[in-house]
């Protein structure tokens, strides 16, 4: 499949590189990016043409953190701290996920929404049940959206009915890494939910597992001081919080959620072990006794920081209010210049939300050459027709304050068409 889009492009080629073409055109064959240019070379000028002249033509963005199971209620039960917001809400309401017919019916109208977004990439926590991930598995495939997908694993400080045993554990995900072998679009990734509710023998054996079979990881990581302080005392020998992953192979390479309270011996190593870290501003202003994540200090030490829309701490999936909310959060913890913090800008936040995030993907979240052809066409211009006299850069960032998914007015992943605005 061959085909030229032509808009208004822009993208990042890395966090300080940024390129855009005003009427553009965009080479995509076999779902890769060929390239971006100004003009069409003759021997393009027979190709099939996809003419959206006047959108803003973007790469697809990479939702690195999101509960699918918490979909239904985003927006709601946000009064309380983390580790009571986990036991009161949200454990019984992920214990729910053992019914099949629920699983099919919550991820089919979270997977319909996923359509509608921003979203071409995600890594995405489902419950600690095999079938219901599994269900969420089968339709994120059929939709064509790239997904590492990870049952939730817990054995402690959990209720009994949602939580499982090692060997459980370790047969249900070997179990759902087979069922995925042959999917295109989704992967497989190993989840304890986080420290807290998985003792030494599940991170062990979770660690041993991803090992074996070669497979993604992610979890949370330093979103809470509650949390931090309960880590802690729950795993004395281990010498940190990031410790307690990377001790048993469950850092190295893997996406991590939240990281707020990073010590500088921390930072060092996720910088070491290749961590993504997932700025999820949106969840971290919501529930309470979050923080903002220091996110120029990882820029600037050179690690790799994407963003999350972690549903249902954050309240939406649009990636857009998540990178307004970053750039507002890197103004406010600059503290008046007193942090010396350069606040973000516009570029540097659709950096953050696609080629940061979705190079956890392989090649993907730019148009270079190669890259998956991940593409979002976005109808910026929305009840403003005299806005056509700015150039593409404050329309980024006029985006970037005003998107909501009704400017979607298409969507493709890996080069094929999978939403269009009616
Ligand atoms: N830490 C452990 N589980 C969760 C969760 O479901 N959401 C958030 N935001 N943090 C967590
Ligand atoms: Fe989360």
């Amino acid at each position: 499949m061959e085909y030229i889009v032509k808009g208004d492009i822009a993208y990042n080629k890395s966090l300080n590189e940024f390129e855009s073409i005003h009427n553009g055109y965009l080479h995509v064959k076999d779902g890769k990016i060929v390239k971006a240019m100004k003009s069409l070379p003759k021997e393009l000028k027979k190709k099939k043409l996809i003419d959206y002249t006047g959108k803003l033509i973007l790469p697809g963005m990479a939702d690195l953190h999101l509960h699918a199971s918490q979909f239904a209620y985003k927006g709601t039960l946000m009064d309380v701290t983390l580790l009571e917001w986990l036991d009161k809400y949200t454990f019984p309401r992920e214990a729910a996920f053992k019914d099949e017919k629920h699983a099919k019916k919550a991820y089919k109208v979270f997977v319909d929404c996923l359509k509608k977004s921003f979203t071409t990439k995600a890594v995405i926590f489902a419950t600690i049940h095999l079938e219901g991930t599994y269900i969420l598995c089968e339709l994120l495939e059929k939709a064509g959206i790239d997904a590492y997908v990870g049952i939730v694993d817990m054995d402690r400080n959990c209720p009994d009915y949602i939580s499982q045993t090692v060997e459980g554990a370790r047969k249900d995900n070997i179990e759902l890494i087979k069922r995925l072998k042959d999917f295109k679009h989704v992967k497989p990734c190993i989840t304890p939910r986080f420290t807290v509710s998985c003792t030494d023998p599940m991170m062990k054996m979770l660690g041993e597992v991803r090992k074996e079979y070669g497979v993604a990881s992610q979890s949370h990581l330093d979103e809470n001081e509650e949390e931090i302080a309960f880590v802690k005392e729950l795993c004395p020998d281990a010498k940190s919080y990031t410790d307690t992953y990377d001790r048993v192979g469950l850092l190295d390479h893997s996406v991590m959620a939240h990281c707020i309270y990073v010590t500088d011996e921390e930072m060092k190593t996720l910088k070491e072990k290749d961590v993504y870290l997932v700025h999820c501003p949106e969840s971290n202003t919501n529930v309470t006794t979050g923080g903002i994540m220091p996110v120029r200090k990882y820029l600037d030490y050179g690690m790799h920081v994407g963003i999350g829309s972690d549903v249902a701490g954050g309240s939406t999936l649009n990636l857009f209010a998540n990178l307004k909310l970053a750039i507002q959060l890197s103004k406010v913890i600059n503290h008046g210049g007193r942090n010396n913090y350069k606040p973000l800008n516009a570029k540097e936040a659709l950096y953050i939300g696609t080629l940061g995030g979705a190079s956890y993907f392989g090649k993907a979240g730019s148009f270079m050459e190669g890259y998956d052809a991940d593409i979002l066409v976005i109808d910026d211009v929305k009840g403003d027709p005299s806005s056509m006299k700015f150039g593409i850069e404050d329309r980024l960032e006029r985006l970037m304050y005003n998107a909501n998914e009704s400017f979607l007015v298409a969507k493709y992943i890996d080069g094929r068409k999978v939403y269009e605005r009616k």
